[in-house]
Formats: C-alpha cells, sequence, structure tokens
C-alpha cells in the first residue's frame, strides 16, 4: 500500500489537495455504481448456470419507485459532482487580481520563463510559497501543454494565442513540470524544475538572477528600436492611437464593435494589425509578425501596460 501511496505525485498546492479529493470521491462513486452490476452478473451466471434447478418463471414484479431511484439517484450524483468539477475549473482560469504575473514562452524545446522584474530562467521556474502567480503563456511555433503534476495544472500553450493559468504553491520544494502536448522529436525532453521556495529565499534568488531592466522597461526600449515611438509617440506626426492609458480600456473598431484593451488585443495589434482597425484611424500599421518574437510581443504589452489602465499614470 505504501508503495502504491508513494507512486501518487505530490501535492504542492491547496488546489491540488481538492482536486485529489475529487478524484477519489469520482473513482468512489464509479465504483458504487458499476460494482454491483458486475457483482450481480457473476451471481446470476452462477446461480443460472445450466443444469442447475433455478426458477425460471417470467415473474412479473415492478416496483416503479425502486427503478426511479436506480436512475435518478446516480444522476442527482454525477451531476454534483459535474458542478463541482466545472467550478474547480473556473477557479483556475479566474485568477486573483493581486496575482504575481509571469510570462511564458514555449518554442520547440524549452520553456522561458519571465519574471516582472525582468529575470529570466529555462527550463525552471522559481516560485515564493503562499503567493498568487498567474502565468500568461505563448507559443513561438507548435501547441505546447505545460504540466505541473505537483499542482495538478495542466494547460494547452497555443501558438496566435495568450493562455493563462494561476495558483498559490503552499510546500517548498523542487517538483517536476514538463510538456504533456507532443511537440516534435525532443518532446520527451521539454521538461524542467518548479521550484517553490519561502519568501526570503525567493526574494534572494531574485536580487542573484538579477537584471536592473524590468520588463516593461524593456518594453520601452523595443518600443523605440522598432520605430512603434515614431507612430505612437507624444511627438509624431502619424494620426496613430494614443497608447497612454490603453490598457483595459474598450476600444471601439472600424467595422462597430467594441473589444477590451488586454494582452490578447494588444498583441494581435502588434502581430495581426489589419484584423481589428481602431475607428477613425487609417489602416497603415505593418505587422511585426516575424520580426518579434512572443517574448518581445510580451515585453511591449507589459510596457503598454505600464502605461496605465483608463487614463492614469501609475
Ligand atoms: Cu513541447 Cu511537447
Amino acid at each position: 500500500m505504501s508503495d502504491f501511496i508513494a507512486l501518487w505525485p505530490q501535492s504542492a498546492s491547496a488546489y491540488s489537495g481538492r482536486l485529489d479529493l475529487l478524484m477519489w470521491i469520482f473513482t468512489a462513486l464509479v465504483v458504487a455504481l458499476s460494482a454491483p452490476v458486475f457483482v450481480l452478473l457473476a451471481y446470476f451466471a452462477w446461480k443460472y448456470r445450466a443444469g442447475r434447478d433455478a426458477d425460471r418463471s417470467d415473474r412479473v414484479n415492478r416496483n416503479t419507485w425502486l427503478e426511479i431511484s436506480w436512475a435518478l439517484i446516480p444522476f442527482i450524483l454525477v451531476v454534483a459532482l459535474f458542478v463541482w468539477s466545472t467550478r474547480m475549473f473556473f477557479t483556475v482560469h479566474e485568477p486573483p487580481s493581486d496575482a504575481m504575473e509571469i510570462n511564458v514562452v514555449a518554442k520547440q524545446w524549452m520553456w522561458k520563463f519571465e519574471h516582472a522584474s525582468g529575470q529570466r530562467e529555462i527550463d525552471e521556474l522559481h516560485v515564493p510559497v503562499n503567493e498568487p502567480v498567474r502565468l500568461s503563456m505563448a507559443s513561438q511555433d507548435v501547441i505546447h501543454s505545460l504540466y505541473i503534476p505537483a499542482l495538478r495544472l495542466k494547460q494547452d500553450v497555443v501558438p496566435g494565442r495568450y493562455t493563462s493559468l494561476w495558483f498559490t504553491a503552499d510546500k517548498p520544494g523542487t517538483y517536476a513540470l514538463a510538456c504533456a502536448e507532443f511537440c516534435g522529436a525532443n518532446h520527451s525532453e521539454m521538461t524542467g524544475r518548479f521550484i517553490v521556495m519561502e519568501k526570503p529565499a525567493f526574494a534572494e534568488w531574485l536580487e542573484q538572477a538579477g537584471t536592473d531592466i524590468s520588463l516593461p522597461a524593456e518594453g520601452e526600449a523595443l518600443f523605440r528600436s522598432n520605430g512603434c515611438s515614431g507612430c505612437h509617440g507624444p511627438a509624431a506626426t502619424v494620426h496613430a492611437p494614443d497608447l497612454d492609458g490603453l490598457y483595459g480600456r474598450p476600444v471601439p473598431l472600424s467595422d462597430g464593435s467594441i473589444v477590451t484593451a488586454d494582452d490578447q488585443y494588444i498583441r494581435d495589434s502588434i502581430l495581426l494589425p489589419q484584423s481589428q482597425i481602431a475607428a477613425g484611424y487609417p489602416q497603415i500599421m505593418p505587422t511585426f509578425k516575424n520580426v518579434l518574437s512572443e517574448d518581445e510581443v510580451m515585453k511591449l504589452v507589459a510596457y503598454i501596460k505600464s502605461l496605465g489602465a483608463s487614463g492614469e499614470q501609475p
């Protein structure tokens, strides 16, 4: 039995504990609902075997309530599990607003992690204990899937869109991290370490992994070096949308619809500028597809975010 339990992955968050509980209850329910069928199957096979003197008369004794109950009770239990698991699913996709942001870029065959203060790591993710962390993930090439068994979390990382996950790790330690979507020849080597640290140790690690350049600052440098400031800067003569206070604001588009300026909108505006044209502006923004990598775009998004939301400067 102890060997069997050792096969169970370690648990490093409150979420993983709740998910294990759901797993066990679901397993218990499935066994409770299907075991009687198999036990009775075996019993009747024995009872009515060829040559045995059993009562084979066709007795008509219906019990309506019994029949309703064995359809209805499993139905209610299964619906209850559905509601419970769906709520857990949504929990993972609704991060608290104070979550620490970490950008993730997947590419054949590595994981790149970028902390808000600019620290970068490859195939290793350091996080502080008991602090909500939100991962914003993009793929540079094909579909990958970030899998952290200790958190019981797995999320596809899809080219062309951002996906996200959040968690609060509650146990310091070193755990496994892997790609769970076949992504080419070296898929099996796309693994890494997920390291949960006590807060002072994490602060020290950040210090050591140090960089003086935060993500928004790196974004600002890219904003200048790629010529974005030529049109979007305060001194620009071209009629381009002002990006101050853009983040989180509703943007009217030329086709009459309104979108919210979130990470995805900003990314698409940089890489696929023809797809969503802000109302009242000419269609002159060039695409930066094949010019900027996903992590550079993430830095630009961080910079535009730092310009404040809804007109407020940070
Ligand atoms: Cu990346 Cu499998």
